[in-house]
């Protein structure tokens, strides 16, 4: 790369071979140019530094979400930070899920359209990005199958329509963020190991599955919900893409989640959302 972008390349490469001549350019090989094998050795340690480096920033930023017993100044600071960064108040969206429910019960295409008017009309656009396309995408994870609609997608919170009219049954997935599942149409059943007693969700309900815990969960015959997490979200999406990349191969959808996704993520933080 550097190579590339040096102005007096011309100049270099007539030092080591004539410019275009493709057979002598193919012939190079590092015996007969010396610094090829130290440079080699240079961009991999450049960029073994630099996947540390991001490393330990992703874990020093995920130790902010992990709730403390406020040990220290330091960790004080690091959760008031926290606050700038959720938008979202998951009581405040539970009243929203529960009165777009009472508003139009079973008719999911009015409670969504109530969720994000009300939404739109809550947060400045300053504030959070919402998209109010409706821009629905197959999701598998977890064994699990439903469309979803991203409403928001940030590094810190993600707010989705998802669900099927089918049923559908799966894992919840072990990920760095608490997961809020607010009910809008049919049921939802979940356990955790250990339970020998499915826990029953309807409409207005909110199924709370804290950070690191893991259940199983069944959208009984059909279901449309409200989801919410709050967390470390590009912790969060290997779980989402890898029944793509192991089960359904369904690229133009993975595509399109990729896309959609890094979009919003991109547009909350052109404006300082993160
Ligand atoms: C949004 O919904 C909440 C919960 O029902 C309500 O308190 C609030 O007034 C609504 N906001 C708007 C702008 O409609």
């Amino acid at each position: 790369m550097l190579f590339i972008l040096n102005p007096n390349t011309e100049d270099i490469m007539s030092d080591t071979q004539k410019p275009g001549d493709s057979a002598c350019l193919a012939m190079a090989t590092p015996s007969s140019h010396s610094p090829s094998t130290p440079s080699r050795l240079k961009k991999w340690t450049i960029t073994l530094v630099a996947f540390t480096v991001l490393y330990l920033i992703y874990s020093w930023l995920d130790t902010i979400k992990v709730k403390h017993n406020l040990p220290s100044l330091f960790h004080r600071v690091l959760i008031g930070a926290q606050h700038q960064w959720y938008v979202f108040d998951p009581t405040e969206l539970h009243a929203l899920a529960k009165a777009a429910v009472a508003n139009s019960p079973d008719d999911t295409a009015a409670i969504i359209d109530y969720i994000v008017t009300n939404l739109t009309s809550t947060y400045p656009s300053n504030q959070i990005r919402l998209n109010t396309h409706q821009e629905w995408v197959f999701n598998n994870a977890g064994g699990a199958m439903g469309a979803m609609y991203i409403i928001h997608a940030s590094i810190t919170e993600y707010l989705i329509i998802f669900g099927t009219p089918l049923g559908t049954e799966g894992h919840t997935g072990y990920y760095p963020a608490d997961n809020y599942f607010h009910i809008l149409k049919g049921e939802q059943w979940a356990f955790e190991a250990g339970a020998l007693e499915m826990q029953r969700f309807g409409p207005g309900d909110r199924n709370w599955t804290p950070r690191g815990v893991v259940r199983q969960y069944k959208m009984h015959k059909g279901c449309w919900a409200l989801e919410y997490a709050r967390g470390w979200i590009p912790g969060a999406l290997p779980f989402g893409m890898a029944d793509g990349l192991t089960s359904t191969l369904d690229i133009p959808t993975m595509y399109n989640t990729a896309r959609i996704t890094a979009r919003e993520m991109l547009r909350n933080l052109l404006i300082g959302k993160i």
